[in-house]
């Protein structure tokens, strides 16, 4: 299906993405998709209505019993699920232990995959994520990988005040069978170890327009 211009970032947890995401989208006047609220979003239901987690079978109940919806505001897009917006509760600590287990469930990714297929049949956007450049969108051709050192993204972490086991997240998202993550062969890795949040945006904004993305306004 035909679908508008795709920005696909993805990386590991606390590689500064979402920020960088964030930002790009914004100077371009795109759309901002976090796919990680998502997946977020899932786990916090199946917590908040006591379903474990560890059940395949029962979360995909669960799946098939949640109605979800991607909205638009002020250029980001916001994950509803049952008319409900988690907001904060999406990074809460029992969030962040157990999202990189619904995260290998098959359903989960089917579903959360066709909704992130459909963000881009309205307007150009910015995704963020894990699979965006190798599942989700694997025929754009803007991809980019973002990358910290292990110790600057735990620092990052850290930083803002969040208690996140990063490693052990990244170890499973790696690992799965269920589209793990991946650098795309044809994404452009970037380390932003030792650059700062406008160094990568303007590193990224500049690789865009050579690669003849303009802005709509320019
Ligand atoms: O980007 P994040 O740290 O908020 O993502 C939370 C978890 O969701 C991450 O540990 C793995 C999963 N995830 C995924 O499997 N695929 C995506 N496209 C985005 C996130």
């Amino acid at each position: 299906m035909q679908h508008h211009t795709v920005i696909a970032i993805d990386g590991p947890a606390a590689s500064g993405k979402s920020s960088v995401s964030k930002a790009l989208a914004s100077r371009l006047g795109y759309l901002y998709v976090n796919t990680g609220a998502m997946y977020r979003a899932v786990t916090w239901l199946a917590l908040r209505l006591g379903v474990d987690v560890g059940d395949a079978a029962a979360v995909e109940h669960l799946m098939q019993q949640a109605a979800f919806e991607c909205v638009k505001r002020d250029g980001s897009s916001s994950f509803l699920v049952n008319g409900e917006d988690p907001a904060d509760a999406l990074v809460s600590p029992e969030v962040n232990a157990a999202v990189s287990q619904i995260a290998t469930l098959q359903e989960v990714r089917r579903r959360l995959v066709s909704l992130q297929r459909d963000c881009a049949l309205n307007q150009p956007l910015v995704m963020e994520g894990r699979d965006i450049g190798t599942v989700v969108f694997p025929e754009t051709p803007y991809k980019f990988y973002v990358d910290a050192s292990a110790e600057v993204r735990a620092a990052r972490r850290a930083g803002q005040g969040l208690e996140d086991s990063v490693n052990q997240r990244d170890a499973m998202d790696k690992t799965r069978k269920e589209s793990p993550l991946l650098i795309a062969s044809d994404a452009q890795r970037i380390d932003t170890s030792h650059m700062s949040l406008n160094e990568v945006v303007d590193e990224i904004f500049s690789r865009l327009q050579a690669a003849g993305i303009r802005p709509p306004s320019a």
